[in-house]
């Protein structure tokens, strides 16, 4: 199929754009005091940021095996992927954005010379990445949200995002405030889940997250039950709202060029990359 969309390129399949049918936004339950970094403000949080912050609080001092385990190793597989794809020059400064406990920084500093920054909203998360880089000079962590970074226009030479889409509000706003912080030609690259699009792998999908997650989950921790059971729904209503088709251009009108979209393990999971547009 030919593109029908310049600066957009999937390595399976070449995607094209799709209606907007706009992000899913979610009630307001009233104001919360949040204090991030140099970022200290009243505001209202929604029920999908709420939700988000006491989900990841309790889930630190498993993460990174639980991970890997109810992936059955596709997680680590696929991070490595993104952290490839972004591309990043010798010497770069790096935003690592939704960091938790730091993994894709640690790939980050083990594949590139560079220094990094991990950005989290979870002071639970975060807490361990800070611990992880302890005796590292060149990783900083900071407490923060995607959707008002702490930093300046094009401060950094590359960006990556993990698992972060799902939980914003408004996709096309924390897009653009992602890339703002990147100088232009600068290197982008995210990890997201996917549903794979092949009826049998899709069936081999859904059963695992109606099975294994939930009941994974539960032998973990209560926490970790209550993220198997949450997995499933929520990553079919992200990719119902924002298949490749659609995020892929989203990053494009964001302000990203040379887009690429590489499905991984079916469609389970999805790396994207690309670099700033001058022009923005
Ligand atoms: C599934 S974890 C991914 C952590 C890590 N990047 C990895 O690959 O393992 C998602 C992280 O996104 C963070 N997060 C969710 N919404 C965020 C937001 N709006 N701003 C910053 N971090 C956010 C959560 O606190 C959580 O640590």
């Amino acid at each position: 199929m030919p593109p029908t969309r310049p600066n957009l390129q999937t390595d399976d399949t070449r995607v094209g754009r799709t209606a907007r049918t706009g992000p899913v936004r979610c009630s307001l339950p009233g104001p919360v005091a949040v204090g991030y970094g140099r970022h200290v403000s009243e505001r209202a949080a929604s029920s999908r940021k709420t939700h988000a912050r006491e989900l990841f609080a309790g889930l630190p001092a498993a993460y990174d095996r639980a991970g890997a385990a109810l992936s059955f190793g596709q997680d680590p597989r696929w991070r490595r992927a993104m952290v490839t794809a972004l591309e990043a020059p010798d010497g770069a400064r790096v935003l690592d954005v939704a960091a938790g406990t730091g993994l894709v920084t640690a790939a980050l500093r083990a594949r590139y010379d560079c220094e990094v920054v991990a950005l989290d909203q979870s002071p639970q998360m975060l807490a361990r990445a800070t611990a992880r880089f302890a005796g590292d000079p060149r990783v900083r962590t900071v407490l923060g949200e995607a959707e008002r970074l702490p930093f300046d226009d094009g401060e950094f030479d590359a960006l990556t995002f993990t698992y972060l889409l799902r939980y914003v509000d408004d996709v096309p706003a924390t897009l653009r405030e992602l890339f703002r912080v990147v100088r232009p030609g600068g290197r982008v690259a995210s990890l997201e889940f996917g549903v794979p699009t092949a009826p049998v792998w899709r069936a081999g999908w859904w059963a695992v997250t109606r099975t294994v997650l939930p009941v994974g989950g539960r032998l973990i921790s209560s926490d970790w039950g209550e993220v198997g059971r949450f997995l499933g729904p929520n990553i079919e209503e992200f990719a119902r709202t924002w298949p490749p088709e659609r995020l892929g251009p989203a990053w494009v009108d964001a302000g990203m060029a040379r887009v690429v979209v590489r499905p991984m393990s079916f469609g389970a999971g999805v790396v994207m990359s690309g670099a700033r547009s001058a022009g923005h």
